[in-house]
This record gives C-alpha cells, structure tokens and sequence, in this order.
C-alpha cells in the first residue's frame, strides 16, 4: 500500500508539470495562459505559430500519462497501473505547480491509453486524427476520442479498464465545456488558427 502510495504521488507530480507552460517559456513565446484560449495544451501552443514547441508538448504531455503507467506496472502492478494513469491525469488537470488550474487533459489521456492498452491506445488517437482532418477542430476530435474510447475498451477485451475509461471522458467533456459552447455557437478556433 506504501508503494502503490508513493507511486500514485509521483504519477501526481509527474502529471501536474504543465509541459506547454514550459515549452511556450523555453521558445520565448510567452505566457501561455494569455495566449489564445489560456489553455495550457499543445492546441494552444500551436496557436503562437510554433509548430515544434506545439509538437513537443502534445509528445511529453502524453509521455508523462504513459510514463506514469509504466513506473507503476513494473513496480506495483495493473491496478497500480491504471490508478497511476488517473493520477497523472487528475496531476495535468489540477496541478500543484499552477495553484491547480491545469488543463483540459487530452495529451495526457492518450498517452495514459496507448501505455495501459495500446490498442485501444491506437484506436482513441486515430479517431481524433480522423475528426481533426474532417473538421480541423482539435476539441471537437477530443469530443469524439473521448466518447468512443470507451467502446474501444470493450471490443478490443480491455473491459477491465472500463470504470477508468469512463471516469476520463466524464473529466474531458466537463474541461471542454466552454469548447462546447463556442462549437454550438459556431465560433471555437480551427486548428493552427489564432
Ligand atoms: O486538447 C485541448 C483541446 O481539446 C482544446 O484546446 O486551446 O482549443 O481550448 P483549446
């Protein structure tokens, strides 16, 4: 229990360090959280014009959910894997480092998918692919990523990581409220449109 205690932590802290937010810093593109929509994700950083700092931070914010995962599948186990998973995520939505007003989780949740079960992993990241190149909107394919990954789970005999599955895409309609609002108003940004 200690460990997995200590494991959970760490996936927390590993999760919470807001990758954009540093990226935005290290290419001298400012604040990011004045930038576009505020949000601290890689949409956002893309939204500067920097397609390099936007790819680095969509690839280390995953990579921190992904990570996360796999700290805690070999030291503890699946359990640990998926509560690590969680941590990370709930670490990038509500991170310490940011007086917890983090961001809106997407990256992190496709990594913490692609390390738990990569199938389902794959598939979550080819439906946002596909609604991105259809609809050029980055929160929309969000939208659709988050919803359907649930059924990837059962189909592909990922069953056990259903509760988990569930409980992110609730976190990832809830953080895209206002995303929603400006898509049925007709007035939410294209990809790489400031
Ligand atoms: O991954 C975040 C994306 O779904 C929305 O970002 O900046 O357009 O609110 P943003």
């Amino acid at each position: 229990w200690s460990l997995l205690a200590v494991v959970a932590g760490l996936a927390y802290l590993l999760g919470a360090v807001p990758f954009g937010i540093v990226m935005a810093r290290l290419f001298g593109l400012g604040d990011l959280r004045k930038i576009g929509s505020g949000n601290i994700g890689a949409t956002n950083v893309l939204r500067t014009g920097n397609k390099l700092a936007a790819f680095l931070t969509v690839v280390l914010d995953a990579g921190k959910g992904g990570i996360a995962v796999l700290i805690a599948r070999y030291t503890v186990g699946e359990d640990a894997a998926q509560i690590a998973g969680l941590c990370a995520f709930l670490g990038h939505l509500f991170p310490v480092y940011l007086g917890f007003k983090g961001g809106k989780g997407v990256a992190t949740f496709l990594g913490t998918l692609l390390a738990l079960a990569w199938p389902v992993g794959l598939l979550a990241c080819a439906a946002w692919l596909i609604c991105a190149v259809i609809s050029r909107y980055s929160s929309l394919s969000a939208l659709v990523s988050a919803a359907v990954s649930p059924i990837f789970m059962v189909y592909t005999g990922n069953g056990s990581m259903l509760v988990l599955g569930l409980v992110l895409t609730f976190l990832i309609y809830v953080r895209h409220w206002e995303n929603i609002q400006r898509l049925k108003a007709g007035t939410e940004t294209k990809i790489g449109k400031k």
